[in-house]
């Protein structure tokens, strides 16, 4: 239930523009969100390289309305890239549909994120679509399987959610196209005739879907913090074999550092992404829906930051 309340109220643009603003927000934000520019991003991106963890930077916002916003998230993608490459930093790219338009004018949409791709393409830096809610996966299946991933084939991956019901059946047309994937359980409040309710439904396929893609012979994103889950699938790879340099896994910016480091160190690529941004509310929301033991101490900093003021 408050899951739900959190996930409604990360929709709500009225909030949005509030709490963007508000100082003390943006405090508590940070601790998934990387800084509102490129530049403290990719520092992020450096300090995690120390302990040789890779990343995936994301320029935050989705859901734009006016083409101006997507002209701006196109720039910014462009401006991602050109950072990337300028510094060699060892990072690839997230995208997200909604942010450049995929809601808006169509024949503008497929100019900018060509642009986006054909630049990523020439300067060899990977690019991830994210996966939104379910009113967008059949259009962004299509988009990657019939146009993207045919025209820029390993340059480019998407994205499964394994609480959606239709999953498997996504990942086997997936992988007969030999597509490139990162798995994780699914972030937005879906109905329980598109994805399954209970948490045990949501681990079970997500090993299943973890095992098929494992076996696929491609290099794979496994994205969760979910120890029993990482815990099966390490097993899995081990019993058929799969050496730890045949997939990665994947978690985001500032959630269970203990593990991404606990990881790596036992020899698995770890791949951390780093979402940074001013349009941090809607993501801010979902990681707060995930943790709502976040939600005690958000009380408990406001309390501490109003007695150290
Ligand atoms: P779960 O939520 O069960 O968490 C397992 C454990 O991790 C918790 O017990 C806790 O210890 C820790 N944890 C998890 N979230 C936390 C939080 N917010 N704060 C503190 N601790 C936390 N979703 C989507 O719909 N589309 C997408 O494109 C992506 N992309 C993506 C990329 C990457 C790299 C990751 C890691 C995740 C995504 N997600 C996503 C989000 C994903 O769908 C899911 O919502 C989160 O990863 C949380 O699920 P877990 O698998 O971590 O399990």
């Amino acid at each position: 239930m408050l899951r739900q309340t959190l996930i409604y109220l990360s929709k709500q643009q009225r909030l949005n523009d509030f709490v963007r603003t508000n100082w003390l927000a943006s405090r508590f934000a940070s601790r998934f969100v990387a800084g509102d520019t490129l530049d403290t991003a990719v520092a992020a991106v450096r300090a995690l390289n120390t302990t040789g963890i890779t990343a995936t930077l994301d320029l935050l916002g989705e859901s734009v309305r006016t083409q101006e916003e997507a002209r701006a998230a196109v720039e910014g993608a462009l401006s991602i890239l050109a950072k990337i490459a300028a510094e060699k930093a060892p990072a690839n790219m997230s995208i997200k549909l909604t942010q450049l338009g995929f809601d808006l004018d169509a024949a503008e949409f497929a100019a900018g994120i060509r642009r986006i791709l054909d630049r990523a393409k020439q300067l060899g830096i990977f690019v991830r679509v994210d996966m939104e809610g379910s009113a967008h996966t059949q259009r962004t299946l299509d988009l990657f399987e019939k146009d993207l991933h045919p025209a820029y084939g390993d340059g480019i991956g998407i994205v499964i959610q394994a609480y959606l019901r239709r999953s498997a059946a996504d990942i086997e047309r997936l992988m007969a196209a030999k597509a490139k994937v990162r798995l994780c359980k699914g972030a937005y409040l879906e109905p329980p005739t598109v994805a399954f309710p209970a948490k045990r439904e949501i681990a079970a396929s997500y090993v299943a879907l973890a095992q098929r893609l494992l076996a696929s012979g491609q290099y794979h994103g496994i994205a969760t913090h979910d120890p029993a889950i990482i815990a099966q699938v390490k097993a899995y790879a081990k019993e058929k074999g799969i050496a730890p340099a045949r997939f990665e896994f994947q978690m985001l910016y500032g959630i269970r550092r203990d593990l991404q480091q606990g990881l790596r160190a036992e020899g698995y690529n770890v791949r951390v992404y780093v979402p940074f941004g001013t349009h941090w509310y809607p993501y801010f929301m979902r990681r707060l829906a995930e943790s709502p033991s976040t939600l005690f101490f958000i009380p408990m900093s406001v309390l501490k930051e109003g007695i150290g003021r």
